[in-house]
């Protein structure tokens, strides 16, 4: 049986700050590209912006760090009023108890022996809660938890429209509740609906329409599991995308908004109230009289085609995987050799592409901090 590795995040930091400490010291402009820039004035007001909202209304923060992968940011998070975090994954479990946050959410359904059995023994550790939508996964999850001597929280995962995971009725969420509850090492604690199919419309009042639905469904849920005797203290959702909206609607008990950290050109087009604090530095390395060509293409980028270069209106061509091509005239300022930032289209999956953020205040680097865990695998977090 797999086991928690211990110094593998220790790893994590020395590598990076070996790799790239050089940078310390130097002005945005004269970082070797391409690199992931973290502007932290504006991630930090962005933290404190939440953190003040959240303060107003009855729900907790519970922020989804899929986006940035970062110990510091999410600190910074808890320091602001967040209650814990939520992940996507095991991994970032692992990263985020090791970090010196103690409660958390892995806002997905876990399978596979490995990794039930590492999130099983990282619940000794910390309070750790999991999603389920399924009998016999669930049973899966309590026998890790029985054989690690621990106890797991669960949230019944409904669907409330996205077409993913989740219960798709309320009396399966009943029927669900009900067999976790008789499970021993398991905590039935409520429900989850993340409401991701709002994220993908654009248009507000649609959106709006959209999301109340969802929370009503969600909510009606968690009521349910009530009235049949059970434990449903948690109702947990929410995005970036509905952040406000979410947060206030009566009877959601926390919120998992993540990308308002740093935001990005996807979830910027559709809500006004946080600042851009991540960009990718890249350099033009060639220009036809109709191009701007840089050195970071769909292997820098997440959802390229919605990237810009800050400060340009230059449309966005082509990206292949080491060239960002953008619409130019010759007129255009641009030169080889420039360096320029780009807004990424979507931070979760730019910022999976890189081992470090460079760490800006103002125009200066002043630190490195690793994006950990990277990439699909442990990657040696557990042996
Ligand atoms: C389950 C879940 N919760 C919350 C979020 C956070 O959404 P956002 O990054 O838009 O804040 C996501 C993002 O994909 C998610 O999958």
């Amino acid at each position: 049986m797999s086991t928690i590795a211990e110094d593998v995040l220790q790893e994590h930091y020395d590598r990076v700050r070996r790799a790239y400490g050089g940078a310390i010291g130097r002005h945005r402009n004269e970082v070797t590209t391409p690199a992931l820039l973290l502007d932290l004035p504006p991630a930090r007001r962005n933290i404190e912006k939440m953190g003040r909202h959240m303060a107003g209304v009855a729900a907790e923060l519970r922020p989804h760090i899929k986006v940035h992968k970062s110990p510091e940011l999410a600190r910074m998070q808890v320091e602001a009023g967040a209650i814990g975090v939520s992940t996507a994954t095991v991994w970032e479990a692992i990263v985020m108890v090791r970090s010196g946050i103690d409660h958390v959410l892995v806002v997905n359904e876990v399978a596979g022996r490995d990794k039930l059995a590492a999130l099983a023994e990282l619940a000794r550790e910390a309070d750790v809660m999991l999603c389920v939508d399924d009998a016999r996964n669930a049973a899966e999850v309590a026998v890790a938890a029985r054989a690690a001597g621990s106890t797991l929280g669960v949230l019944v995962e409904v669907d409330t429209g996205m077409d993913r995971a989740g219960v798709d009725t309320h009396e399966q969420a009943v029927d669900l509740a009900a067999r976790v509850a008789a499970m021993d090492g398991l905590r039935l604690l409520g429900v989850s609906g993340y409401e991701g199919h709002c994220s993908l419309t654009p248009e507000r009042e649609l959106r709006h329409e959209k999301q109340q639905s969802a929370m009503g469904f969600l909510v009606g849920a968690a009521e349910a599991i009530r009235a049949a005797g059970l434990p449903a203290p948690i109702v947990s959702a929410g995005g970036t995308a509905t952040w406000d909206w979410t947060a206030e609607f009566p009877g959601v008990t926390e919120t998992q908004a993540g990308s308002y950290v740093v935001m990005d050109e996807f979830h910027g087009a559709m809500v006004g109230d946080f600042e851009r604090a991540l960009t990718v530095a890249a350099t033009v390395i060639s220009r036809p009289p109709d191009r701007v060509i840089v050195d970071a293409g769909n292997k820098s980028m997440g959802a390229p085609a919605l990237a810009r270069i800050a400060g340009s209106d230059l449309p966005a061509f082509r990206f292949d995987e080491e060239h960002g091509i953008f619409e130019a005239t010759p007129e255009a300022p641009l030169k080889v050799g420039d360096v320029v930032e780009l807004s990424p289209g979507y931070a979760p999956a730019t910022v999976n592409w890189y081992d470090a953020y460079h760490v800006l205040e103002g125009d200066e680097v002043v630190d490195i901090w690793p994006v950990v865990p990277r990439g699909p695998g442990h990657g040696g977090l557990i042996r």
